[in-house]
């Protein structure tokens, strides 16, 4: 299901206003105050701080922006015909597709708007992390496209694990290192303590941070989360909504994989929109049971990074010192969610699963035989998510109308595929103690109202 070019949105969909309740603030650790504009003015352009607090329930999309996001954008929305075929499915199943992009993946959505606020501000230089690689090219990319220098922090063990993935960011311009690395407070200690750490996302969130508030010229750049990465990304299911009503259906289930967020929340807020006014939808937030943010964290203050140099954030988290097993959904190896989305889940608006890597490989090579598209392991959650609750509604005995995000491509993955058909792939159910001793982190931490 195609849309014109005109079928771009217009404006970003801000759920805030929506919400039976919004999230608690977010505080600054040490006066235990909600953070101020001024208190991240170091980090981001100003423009960001607000739509981070705004209650607007719609923001324009600058023209400049979207003239880049034109460069992909509208997305497909495609009926898996030959998946529902292969499952022997009455259920119809939907999704979007993301990796259309450029980078990828739906990434580059808000690494657009946010490289070009930055620029807009007069800053020069973006700094920022990335895990498997999907983010940090989407900056790259963004960086690239309006005349930015971009420093990109890459997981040490992805950083080796996959090298073309940092090719694509060197092609793009960025300059790239492992973390931890040699060229922060944070990473050298880090190093000083453990010489041979293969780094998390946590630890590489730290040293972009420390090297973006150490400079005028730079502002940081987060590919999740915060509330205004998570509005960029509702440009997807807008196009889905106007893409389901070209194909004369609605959905009853709406799934997303989980990793801090804002893939699922970029389809799936947009119909909770519709939920929230009265349409009866199951939306569904998958996450992998080696990382349980949503299924077994509490809603907890905690940091953004295992350095303790961001703010507390309210959400459902495993700890900020949790280092996730070497699942490969590397986008999926996060301790926190997003507040917005964690919120949701309180309110049970949202519902969550968690599924072990091998059931969810093994969806994904079902998908890539049978719609084509090889997938990335984080979005092959969201497919497993949809193939049971297909399964579910057969049991059942009812047809169910279901979409998912195809949040991207998994075609720098392959290794992970190599692993999964040659059977190396291990789960891991992660121990309740392994769960408490990471929760201990946060003991000492506020406690949200
Ligand atoms: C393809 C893909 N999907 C999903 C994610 C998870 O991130 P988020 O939860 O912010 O969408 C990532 C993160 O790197 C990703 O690369």
């Amino acid at each position: 299901m195609l849309l014109p070019e005109s079928g771009l949105p217009e404006r970003w969909y801000n759920i805030a206003a929506d919400m039976p309740n919004r999230p608690q603030p977010v505080l600054h650790p040490g006066t235990g105050q909600p953070v101020g504009p001024d208190d991240l003015a170091p980090l981001f352009p100003m423009e960001l701080i607000l739509q981070e607090v705004s209650e607007a329930p719609e923001i324009p999309i600058p023209e400049p922006v979207r003239e880049i996001l034109r460069l992909w954008r509208p997305t497909p929305l495609f009926r898996a015909h030959r998946l529902e075929q292969a499952l022997g499915t009455k259920s119809r199943i939907f999704y979007k597709y993301e990796g259309v992009s450029p980078a990828g993946s739906h990434k580059p959505n808000t690494a657009v708007a946010q490289a070009y606020y930055s620029k807009q501000e007069g800053r020069e230089r973006l700094a920022t992390e990335t895990g498997a690689g999907q983010w940090g090219s989407a900056l790259a990319l963004a960086c690239r496209l309006l005349g930015l220098e971009c420093k990109v922090y890459m997981v040490k063990v992805s950083y080796h694990q996959k090298p073309y993935r940092r090719s694509m960011m060197e092609t793009w311009g960025a300059s790239v290192v492992a973390s931890p690395s040699e060229e922060t407070q944070a990473g050298r200690t880090i190093l000083e303590a453990d010489p041979d750490s293969p780094g998390s996302l946590g630890i590489a969130i730290s040293e972009a941070v420390e090297d973006s508030a150490g400079r005028e010229d730079t502002a940081y750049a987060l590919g999740s989360v915060l509330n205004h990465v998570l509005l960029h990304q509702t440009v997807i299911g807008q196009e889905a909504l106007a893409q389901m009503e070209l194909a004369g259906a609605f959905p009853d289930v709406v799934i997303g994989c989980v990793g801090g967020g804002s893939n699922f929340a970029g389809l799936a807020f947009p119909f909770i929109r519709e939920k929230v006014s009265g349409k009866e939808i199951d939306v569904l937030a998958c996450e992998p049971a080696a990382c349980p943010t949503l299924t077994r964290g509490p809603y907890a203050y905690d940091f953004g990074d295992t350095g303790q140099l961001t703010p507390l954030v309210p959400m459902h988290t495993l700890g900020h010192d949790f280092v996730p097993a070497g699942i490969h959904a590397g986008g999926l190896r996060y301790h926190g969610v997003a507040p917005l989305i964690s919120q949701l889940v309180l309110d049970g608006l949202v519902r969550a699963e968690a599924y072990a890597q091998n059931d969810v490989f093994a969806s994904a090579v079902t998908f890539a035989g049978s719609e084509g598209i090889i997938p990335a392991p984080e979005s092959a959650h969201a497919i497993h998510g949809a193939v049971l609750s297909a399964l579910a509604a057969d049991d059942e005995g009812v047809e169910r109308t279901i979409l998912f995000n195809l949040s991207g491509h998994g075609h720098f993955d392959m290794a992970a595929y190599d692993d999964y058909l040659a059977g190396r792939l291990e789960d891991f159910a992660l121990p309740e103690d392994e769960i408490q001793r990471a929760l201990a982190a946060i003991e000492p931490l506020p406690k949200p109202a």
